[in-house]
């Protein structure tokens, strides 16, 4: 029997930071706005493409992993803001990391990251492959319309990666649970990079956009249904969850699922004032920080949610 086990993880977040205090200069909005409805203090913003970010985020997963770039089986990156569509980005980080390996991109937006590691310890635990490479990487600041407040405020760039492994040591990714709702697909959206872009007659429609209480409300429901279905699944109680480690879309949304839920406030890991909600990137990221404050230790179990556009959703447990 294989397990899928992490084996290195990086992060890759830009030194540039735009405050709250920053964003109030130019929009409509206060400090105190946005802390109380989102948690957001500040967010980085990239000046390079979501490629670069991903690719250094990648290095430096190969780098803890102790493997080379030319060691991989497979590249999975989930993006929603890749810098080209054809060919894919993932191609681009493989260049950059000496991979020869298959490689593609995957877009589930905000639970993309956790679709892409869901599917690598599938394709670990089938035999199929040995050591694979999830990235999350975003740079949204460039689909932003920086004169909408209702959108400005809420998002940032960056990336994180994951190495998953083929391990002989009982753990791992333990079991995961993948959805979409496409009736919601038109409550959160942007037309950039559609082929639709050049006809559109409201440029606003290029930007992203959103019905943000229709989300907020669906976005725990979404949650909380799959990550009670993979505690089931993996017949795990909601009480051994040792930490939560949920997409970061929004502070008030990350409590009220846990209260939903019945875990702990304190068990929920919140990064979201640093970077706001980098999609794809808030989890990959969040692990990263996670592990450095010291809060991930071996023999734990951790829960990992995500939501976001199309309507996705996604839960995944694994063992540390
Ligand atoms: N600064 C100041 N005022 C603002 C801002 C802002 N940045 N944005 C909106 N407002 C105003 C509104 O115009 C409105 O004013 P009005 O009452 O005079 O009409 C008022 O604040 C309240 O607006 P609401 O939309 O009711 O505020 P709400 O409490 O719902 O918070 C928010 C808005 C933060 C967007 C919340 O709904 C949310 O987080 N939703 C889900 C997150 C989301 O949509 N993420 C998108 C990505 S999807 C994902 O990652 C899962």
């Amino acid at each position: 029997m294989q397990y899928a086990t992490i084996t290195g993880w990086g992060k890759c977040v830009p030194p540039a930071t735009l405050t709250n205090q920053d964003l109030s200069t130019f929009i409509e909005t206060s400090d105190e706005w946005i802390k109380s409805r989102t948690g957001i203090s500040q967010r980085h913003i990239s000046h390079v493409n979501t490629s670069e970010l991903a690719s250094l985020a990648a290095k430096r997963a190969l780098a803890a992993a102790g493997i080379d770039g030319s060691e991989l089986d497979m590249i999975i990156l989930a993006t929603a803001s890749p810098d080209t569509l054809i060919p894919n980005i993932a191609s681009t980080v493989q260049a950059n990391i000496g991979a020869t390996c298959a490689a593609f991109d995957i877009n589930a937006a905000c639970s993309g990251f956790l679709y892409g590691l869901g599917l690598a310890s599938s394709q670990i635990k089938s035999g199929q492959s040995r050591k694979v490479l999830v990235i999350g990487a975003e740079r949204l600041s460039f689909y932003l319309d920086w004169s909408r407040r209702e959108t400005a405020v809420l998002f940032g760039d960056g990336a994180g990666a994951v190495v998953v492994e083929a391990s002989e040591i009982q753990g791992g990714v333990l079991g995961y649970e993948l959805s979409n709702d496409p009736e919601g697909r038109d409550i959160l959206k942007a037309n950039f990079g559609s082929a639709m872009d050049r006809f559109s007659a409201d440029s606003l429609d290029f930007f992203i956009q959103f019905e943000g209480q229709e989300i907020f409300k669906r976005a725990i429901n979404g949650m909380n249904k799959l990550s009670v279905k993979v505690l089931d699944k993996c017949g795990i109680d909601k009480d051994a969850v040792d930490l939560v480690i949920p997409h970061q879309a929004n502070e008030r949304i990350i409590d009220t699922l846990v209260s939903k839920m019945k875990i702990p406030k304190e068990k929920a890991f919140v990064n979201i004032a640093n970077y706001g909600n980098t999609s794809a990137a808030t989890i990959p990221i969040a692990i990263c920080d996670a592990l450095e404050k010291g809060l991930i230790k071996p023999g734990q179990t951790i829960l990992s949610c995500a939501f976001g556009a199309g309507l996705t959703s996604a839960a995944l447990l694994f063992k540390w």
